[in-house]
Formats: structure tokens, sequence, C-alpha cells
């Protein structure tokens, strides 16, 4: 199987005041094109930490992370941000939808910036049916409950057929019977199209579905 990405000996440390806070200590990991990969551990043990830095959201102090075989540590914000938008798709606990846009342009902004809006909104409409909700398209976020919005959030990432998505407990803030829906649309959305997905959960149950399953634990993978 073909890598997608590679990270080496990942460092991540807060510091708060006097308090040292040793998160990542050391982390290697290859994710292979096309896996779901399972991301557990305890409350506090580092699962989010972890995803943004192999996301690149958050730079670790040490360490080197390889995308496709390219450096993506040594990229300018500039370069790291139009990286970003070509290649990764997130999806986060909290949905982070804007209120001011309705759905459909929800799902098409990762677009908006580089091709025509009218192409974009074409393919938003096409993800928000896949995930059962074109008939909402022109309602605003709010106006949705908490599973149908982390389903917009869901079409949104993969607006751009990202390479790889990372999920940071997706189903977190949902009851069990409305996260298994999301899950199912997350899975089959990912599975059909052979993306590589990076999901963090605290849930045995939904780690299970992942085709491999990580455990994080005093700043270590095991
Ligand atoms: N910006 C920050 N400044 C200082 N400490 C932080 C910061 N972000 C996270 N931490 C600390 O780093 C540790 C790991 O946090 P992280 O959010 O990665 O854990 P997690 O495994 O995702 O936890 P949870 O399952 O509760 O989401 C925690 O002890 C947390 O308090
Ligand atoms: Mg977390």
């Amino acid at each position: 199987m073909e890598q997608i990405l590679k990270a080496t000996g990942l460092q991540r440390i807060y510091k708060v005041g006097k308090t040292t806070l040793n998160v990542l200590k050391g982390i290697s990991l290859e994710v292979n094109q096309g896996e779901t990969l399972a991301i557990m551990g305890e409350s506090g043990s580092g699962k989010s930490t972890l995803l943004h830095v192999l996301g690149g959201l958050d730079n670790p102090k040490s360490g080197k992370i390889e995308f496709k075989g390219q450096s993506v540590y040594n990229m300018s914000a500039a370069k790291l941000a139009r990286f970003r938008s070509r290649n990764v798709g997130y999806v986060f606990q909290s949905f982070h939808l804007l209120p001011e846009l309705d759905i459909v342009e929800n799902v098409a902004l990762p677009a908006m910036a580089t091709g025509s809006r009218k192409a974009a909104k074409l393919r938003a409409m096409e993800l928000l049916n896949e995930v059962g909700l074109s008939e909402r398209a022109g309602h605003r976020p709010q106006e949705l409950s908490g599973g149908e919005q982390q389903r917009v959030a869901i079409a949104r990432a993969l607006m751009n057929e990202p390479d790889i998505i990372f999920a940071d407990e997706p189903t977190g803030n949902l009851d069990s019977r409305t996260g298994e829906k999301v899950l199912n649309y997350l899975f089959q959305l990912v599975e059909a199209r052979g993306h590589t997905l990076v999901l963090v959960t605290h849930s045995k149950e939904v780690a299970s579905r992942c085709s491999r399953e990580l455990f994080l634990k005093d700043g270590l993978l095991i």
C-alpha cells in the first residue's frame, strides 16, 4: 500500500506559567493511502494535539511530517494554507460552521477561493444530497440539529476531494443514535471515494469500524 503521511519524532510541549506539559513525546506514525485509522486515548492524553499537528494546524516543537513524500514542516504560512485547502479535510467535534452562510455556502466554502462559484455550489449540492440534506440547502446552520450540522461539516470536508480527512471526535457532541447515523455517512463517503481517514474517538465501538487502531498514552502511541 502506498504511504500518504509519515510523521517522525513529533514533540509538542505546552507552557502555561510555570507549568510545562510534555504532551507529545516523540511520536512516529505512518498512514497508508485509503486506510481508516482510529486514534484513541484518555481525555487529556493529547489526541486533539496530535491531530492538529498531523493536519498542519499546529506546529510541533520538533519532528518531521511528510505528506506524499513532501515535507510539510518547512512550508511558509501561505504555502501551508494552500496545501491544506487542496489536500486536507477536517471535521471537528463542534461542527465549526459559519452562522452567516447558508448550508450550501458552508459546504462550498473550501472551493470558493479557487474555482468557479457556480461549479462549487453544484458540487456542494451533490454532497448535501449524499448526506441526505439537499432539501435544507437554503437553511442556516443554527436551524439544523447537531447531527445534521455535523453531516454538513462532513460534506464540507469532502468538498475539495482531499487526500486525507482528519476528524476529531466527530460524534462527541451527539447522542449515540445520531452519532451512529453521522458515522455511517462519514464512512460511506470516505470508503466509496478511497479517502484516507484519521479519526480521534473515545469509543471502542467507533474505533472498531476503522481498519487500524492506535492508542495514545503518556505522550506515545502504542
Ligand atoms: N493550548 C493549550 N495550552 C496549554 N495546554 C494545553 C493546550 N491545549 C491542550 N493542552 C493540554 O494538553 C493536554 C492534551 O490536550 P488534548 O486536547 O490534546 O487532549 P485530548 O486527548 O484531545 O483530550 P479530550 O479527549 O478531552 O479531547 C491536556 O492536558 C491539555 O490540558
Ligand atoms: Mg480532544
